[in-house]
Formats: structure tokens, sequence, C-alpha cells
């Protein structure tokens, strides 16, 4: 039994192939990269999410929309605020629809449109694309969060 372990210790042994130091340094620069960039995509939508400037009870937002999402996935304001989304494209023309206020807006690549309304309900609410812009169209949404003033 003992035996058969060994065999297998040496077969792993010969097999191991020695990586050069060009090799180690590469794939630990490779890893950083995929770290960084999983972070940078993470803590970007985090913090977009909630509003870049603006009065107190203004809440400015830059959403942008492509092939087929918008980003941020979700924007967060409190009941009553004055809500200003800068809305761009940045691949083909998108179409924007905030059912709960009926907003309506199209977007051409690398324009960008101003939308702008009151917060004056409290839920969650469906923002979606309403100018056909290929395969993945109807999957095309986003949300506002109203919460409630307290
Ligand atoms: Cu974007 Cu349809």
């Amino acid at each position: 039994m003992y035996g058969s372990i060994s065999k297998v210790i040496r077969l792993g042994k010969q097999t191991k192939v020695k990586k050069s130091w060009v090799e180690r340094f590469m794939s630990i620069f490779i890893l950083i990269i995929i770290m960084l960039a999983v972070y940078g995509v993470v803590y970007w939508n985090e913090t977009s999410r909630f509003p870049v400037l603006g009065e107190e009870d203004t809440k400015v937002f830059y959403v942008t929309a492509l092939m087929w999402e918008y980003y941020p996935t979700e924007i967060r304001v409190l009941e009553g605020d004055n809500v200003i989304i800068h809305l761009t494209s940045i691949d083909v023309p998108h179409g924007f629809y905030l059912e709960a206020w009926n907003i309506t807006s199209n977007v051409s690549p690398n324009q960008t449109e101003t939308i702008e309304f009151t917060a004056d309900k409290v839920g969650k609410f469906e923002f979606y694309c309403i100018f056909y812009c290929g395969i993945g169209h109807e999957d095309m949404r986003a949300y506002v969060v109203v919460e409630e003033k307290g």
C-alpha cells in the first residue's frame, strides 16, 4: 500500500513541469489584472447606484446604455428627490421608458439625453429599452428604487 502511494508521489514529481521565472511572473501579472478588472466592475456598479453629485434633494445619475443592459442596473433615491438621469449610449441607439412616471426617451450612440422627474412614489420601478437594439433588447431593463424618507 505504501509502495503504491510513493509511486504516485514519484510520478507526480516527474510530471511536474518546472516553470521559468518569466512564466511565474506572467501568471501572477495576469492574475492581478483579472482581480483589478473584477474589482473595478463591482466597485463601479456599486458606487454609481448612488448619486454622484447634486443638492440634498436633487440626485444626479449617469446611466450608460449598452447592448443589452443599463449601468448601473439600479439607482437609489429618497422619496421627494428631484432625480436627474444623464443617459448615454456607448454602442447603438437605445430607448428608455420609465412607466411609473410615463417618461420616454431615445439615445443615440455617444450622445446624452437628460431625464428629470420627482420621485413622488415609493417602491421599485422598472425602466426598459423601447428601441429595438438587437437580440437582447427585450431583456434590457434596470430599476429606480425610491425609499421612504425618514
Ligand atoms: Cu436597447 Cu433595445
